[in-house]
């Protein structure tokens, strides 16, 4: 029996996917979802929240490959198999996390928000431009894409600085590590970039504590996961002024429910969890290395961690 793929993704395009990886697997069986063919044939599953279930169908998946760089939802399930994870770890995927990133800081950074405003009113509100370097910027979460992220704001002249869980040497970033050092971190920046994945040890890291860390007038960006980020402190925060704007990618629900307070707030940036994506061009070369790996009995690439939770 030649064994198969399993694709189940309702964000992403399964033709591109089928295409990208036939053409570094030629001899692969690739099935989208719902014609899976015969279960039992199924070797590898590359997917992004399929239902609850769908993994314990194919009792033979040898690997399991998460259709994106944030395994939370995969990590949730119960039906996950004790075989190995890896997720999407692409340099295209973290550039264009990178520009998103850049646009949202920028957008700070040249008081943009301000103007949109003042254009509202027919107003010519000049504000002098500063130095990037006059910006501080934290990254929270120094990974694939924090990292590159970061590279990308020091490329632009910002004042850099990044937090994660063990120490990181990045070049032109003033790393720091650790819970201990969290409140001090932010309450040094003007503008908190939220690239974390969302764990045990991060869910609702930022509550009203850290938030009331930043300085007031701070700007906060997430586009790690909602659940991050406490909302109600939030939106508190940012009802007083203490924050001063934020851009969400991402939210506890998603869709973001038509009656949140969000959608109706001023200082609010709102755009539905596309800060990124997987790239099937890109990524399809390391998820058919992967493959080759699995079938070699060799160890594979960006393995997750799932008692870390990454
Ligand atoms: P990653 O490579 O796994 O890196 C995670 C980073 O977070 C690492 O630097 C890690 O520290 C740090 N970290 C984890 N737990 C921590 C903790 N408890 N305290 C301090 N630091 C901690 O992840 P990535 O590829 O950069 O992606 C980050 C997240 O972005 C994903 O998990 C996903 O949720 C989100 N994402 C969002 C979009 C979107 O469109 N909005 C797209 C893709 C991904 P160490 O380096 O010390 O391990
Ligand atoms: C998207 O949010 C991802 O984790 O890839």
């Amino acid at each position: 029996m030649k064994e198969s793929l399993v694709f189940y993704s309702e964000y992403d395009e399964p033709a591109a996917w089928t295409e990208a990886l036939a053409a570094h697997l030629p001899d692969l069986d690739i099935r989208v979802y719902p014609d899976v063919g015969a279960p039992e044939a199924v070797r590898y599953a590359l997917v992004w929240k399929p239902p609850q279930g769908f993994l314990a169908r194919f009792p033979g998946l040898r690997l399991v490959v998460n259709l994106g760089a944030g395994v939370d939802a995969l990590l949730a399930r119960d039906d996950l198999p004790d075989v190995p994870i890896t997720r999407i770890s692409d340099p295209n995927m973290a550039r264009m996390m990178a520009g998103y990133v850049l646009f949202a800081v920028l957008r700070y950074a040249r008081d943009i928000p301000l103007f949109e405003r003042a254009k509202r009113e027919r107003r010519w509100a000049y504000v002098h431009p500063r130095e990037a370097c006059e910006t501080r910027v934290g990254v929270l979460g120094l990974g694939e894409l924090g990292a590159t992220a970061a590279a990308e704001l020091v490329r632009h002249g910002f004042d850099v600085r990044g937090w994660s869980r063990s120490p990181k040497s990045l070049a032109g970033v003033s790393c720091v590590h650790g819970k201990d050092a969290l409140p001090r971190f932010l309450s040094e920046l003007d503008i908190a970039v939220v690239m974390l994945p969302l764990t045990p040890e991060t869910r609702r890291l930022l509550g009203r504590d850290m938030l009331s860390a930043l300085p007031a007038g701070a700007k906060l960006i997430n586009v790690s996961r909602g659940a991050v980020v406490d909302e109600q402190a939030l939106l508190e925060a940012l009802k007083s002024g203490h924050i001063a704007e934020a851009t969400l990618d991402v939210f506890e629900t998603e869709p973001l429910p038509p009656e949140h307070p969000f959608w109706t707030m001023e200082n609010v940036l709102i755009t539905p969890h596309l800060a990124s994506v997987a790239l099937p061009r890109s990524a399809a070369q390391q998820i058919a290395e992967n493959i080759r790996r699995v079938r070699s009995g060799r160890e594979v690439l960006n393995r997750v961690d799932p008692r870390r939770g990454y």
